[in-house]
């Protein structure tokens, strides 16, 4: 028999895919066109002698990821991935994305024909099998079709309903309105636009951008100039979208949807990679450090996104100084330039000569 309503896995329960969960786990309670219940793959850790997927299933609360909000009773916390994957018609994916491929290859043999994707995931990768999209990762493992959602989307904020929009970006009009469905409620408000590529780098490339804005902010420099990091910052992630997508004809309104400019101005203001990068030119500790002091095993992705940057375009003898501010970003994490040094990209900007 034909089954109607559809089977919804969650691929993470860090702080937005436990924040997502809320949103997700209302919505398919209250519609015929989704199952009740949903699993939520836990990536298993022990918590004052208990294990976190139990903690979830019995108190309903993400204690490390998401303290403070109650999801959804019908969210089941399924620590192994296979069994949380099997069956499901429609995936969440929302990890960090250093650990999205093995995931996907753990999840091979167990993913139904026709299933669709929708990955929340900001970065890119660059590996000896090139430059590529987490969505193309996915996509390509899985034998998926794989759209994005990305917007400015502080996790925390969206867990208490606070109103923000964020854009879904797809390759399948009819996929796109499928997870829209799941996703949007009041308060979470989706455009669906149909140029995914340009979606999905901008919710990459703006982590980098939020780490120059915490560079300024930790040097005490003032609004102006973050201002001049996220229009700088900006150039950047459109000059590069169309560098490396040509093909996709990436549109200048998709840059003005909440992938965009939204995004990028909230994650200079709010994000976890402005607040580290602040405190790295601050005090001068490593930002490895930072991260394990400040982040409760939530993951950074300004600095990894960045030296995948540098990595492609090095790759593709494009000149670095076509992309000052992420250069810039790079060498302050990993180079051991002082972040004092990071006003110079601003000053020599190629979009002032
Ligand atoms: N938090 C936000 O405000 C926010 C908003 C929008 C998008 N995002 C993006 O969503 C994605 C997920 O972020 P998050 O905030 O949910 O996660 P997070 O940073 O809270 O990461 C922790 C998650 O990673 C998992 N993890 C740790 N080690 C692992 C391993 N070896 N293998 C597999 N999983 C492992 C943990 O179990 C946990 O679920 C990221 O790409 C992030 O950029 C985050």
């Amino acid at each position: 028999m034909l089954r109607m309503a559809k089977k919804i896995c969650i691929v993470g329960s860090g702080n937005w895919g436990s924040s997502i969960a809320k949103i997700i786990g209302a919505n398919a309670a209250a519609s015929p066109d989704f199952e009740s219940r949903v699993n939520m793959f836990v990536k298993e850790e022990v918590i004052q002698n208990r294990n976190l997927s139990e903690i979830i299933n019995e108190s309903h609360e993400n204690v490390k990821y998401l303290p403070g909000h109650i999801l959804p009773e019908n969210i089941i916390a399924v620590p192994d991935l296979a069994t949380a994957a099997t069956d499901a018609d429609m995936f969440i994916f929302v990890v960090p994305h250093q650990f999205i491929e093995g995931l996907c290859n753990e999840m091979k043999g167990v993913v139904k024909p026709g299933a669709i994707g929708i990955s929340l995931i900001k970065g890119v990768d660059h590996s000896d099998k090139g430059f590529r999209l987490i969505s193309s990762i996915i996509g390509e493992i899985l034998k998926m079709d794989v759209s994005v959602l990305m917007g400015a989307n502080i996790a925390h904020e969206v867990a208490s309903g606070m109103f923000c929009e964020t854009t879904i970006g797809t390759k399948s009009l009819p996929n796109g309105q499928a997870f829209k469905k799941l996703l949007q409620t009041p308060n979470f408000r989706i455009c669906v636009v149909q140029d995914l590529e340009t979606v999905e780098i901008c919710g990459a490339l703006k982590n980098i951008v939020a780490c120059g804005a915490g560079f300024v902010d930790g040097l005490g420099l003032g609004d102006n100039t973050k201002a001049a990091v996220i229009r700088l910052g900006l150039m950047e992630m459109m000059k590069f979208t169309r560098v490396f997508f040509p093909e996709v004809k990436p549109q200048t309104a998709t840059f003005l949807e909440s992938c965009g400019v939204a995004d990028l101005v909230t994650t200079c203001y709010g994000g976890r990679n402005r607040r580290v990068s602040e405190a790295f030119a601050k005090t001068g500790k490593s930002i490895v450090e930072l991260e394990k002091e400040m982040l409760n095993g939530q993951k950074l992705q300004g600095p990894q996104t960045a030296s995948e940057v540098v990595s492609v375009l090095k790759s593709k003898s494009i000149d670095l100084n076509e992309y000052p501010l992420f250069t810039a970003v790079y060498r302050i994490c990993f180079e051991n330039l002082p972040p004092s040094s990071f006003i110079e990209c601003l000053q020599n900007h190629p979009e002032h000569m």
